[in-house]
C-alpha cells in the first residue's frame, strides 16, 4: 500500500522508507502534486508536525504523516529548537545554520543538546503524534559528509563519531527520527495499515 509522507526532503524520505514495513511504499509531496511550501507557523515542533499533516489532508485529500525536527541546545535555553531550519536566516542553509550554532557556543563547555522529532499521523479523521529524542552533544567543528542538516556537528551520547560519520542504518538505530518512526509503525500495524 501507499502512504504519503509530507516531505520533499530526500534524506528524510530515505531514512524513513528504510524503517517502513516492506508493504508500505512512501509517497512524497512531489508524488501527490504538491510543490508549495507547507505552512509551518506554530510555536512548537509538535504544532508544526500537526499543521503539516492536517494541511495535506485538507488541501490534497490524502491521509498522511508529517515530521518536524528541532535541535535543542541546553546552553542556549533550548534554541534553535522549533527555529532550527531558519536559525541563520530564511535561506534555510545547513552550513550557515551550523556556523551560527558553533559561533553561539564558542568557548562554552556545556555542549549538551538533543534532537527531537515529532511525527503527526493523520488517519481516519484523527491526528496522533509520536516523539523521538536523541541526546548528545555539539562538537566544536564539523565532521563527516553523510546525513544532512546539523548532522556534522552532533554526536549521540556514547558515540565518538558525529551523525555525519555513521551509516544511515546506525543513525536510524539510535536517532530521534528512527525512534519516532518505530512508534509510528507500531500504530500503523494497530490500524491494520
Ligand atoms: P525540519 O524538520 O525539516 O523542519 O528540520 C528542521 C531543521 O533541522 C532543518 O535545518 C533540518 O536540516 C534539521 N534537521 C532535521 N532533521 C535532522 C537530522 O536528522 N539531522 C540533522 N539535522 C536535521
Amino acid at each position: 500500500m501507499q502512504l504519503v509522507f509530507a516531505t520533499n526532503n530526500q534524506n528524510k524520505l530515505k531514512e524513513v522508507q528504510s524503517l517502513m514495513p516492506k508493504h508500505i511504499k512512501l509517497l512524497s509531496l512531489k508524488d501527490i502534486g504538491c510543490f508549495e511550501d507547507i505552512p509551518e507557523t506554530q510555536l512548537t515542533i509538535e504544532g508544526n508536525a500537526i499543521q503539516k499533516a492536517e494541511y495535506v489532508k485538507q488541501q490534497y485529500g490524502y491521509d498522511c504523516f508529517a515530521d518536524d525536527t528541532g535541535l535543542e541546545v541546553e546552553a542556549l535555553n533550548g534554541e534553535p529548537g522549533v527555529y532550527s531550519a531558519r536559525y541563520a536566516g530564511k535561506q534555510r542553509d545547513a552550513n550557515a545554520n551550523m556556523n551560527m550554532l558553533l559561533a553561539n557556543l564558542k568557548g562554552n563547555t556545556n555542549r549538551k543538546a538533543q534532537f527531537k522529532t515529532v511525527i503527526a499521523l493523520h488517519l481516519n479523521n484523527k491526528t496522533e503524534t509520536f516523539t523521538g529524542i536523541c541526546k548528545g552533544e555539539i562538537t566544536t567543528v564539523k565532521y563527516g559528509d553523510k546525513g544532512f542538516g546539523y548532522d556534522p556537528i552532533f554526536k549521540a551520547e556514547g558515540y565518538i563519531k558525529t551523525f555525519a560519520e555513521i551509516s544511515l542504518e546506525e543513525k536510524n538505530k539510535i536517532g530521534h527520527r528512527g525512534m519516532a518512526v518505530r512508534f509510528l509503525v507500531n500504530k500503523l500495524f494497530e490500524h491494520n495499515v
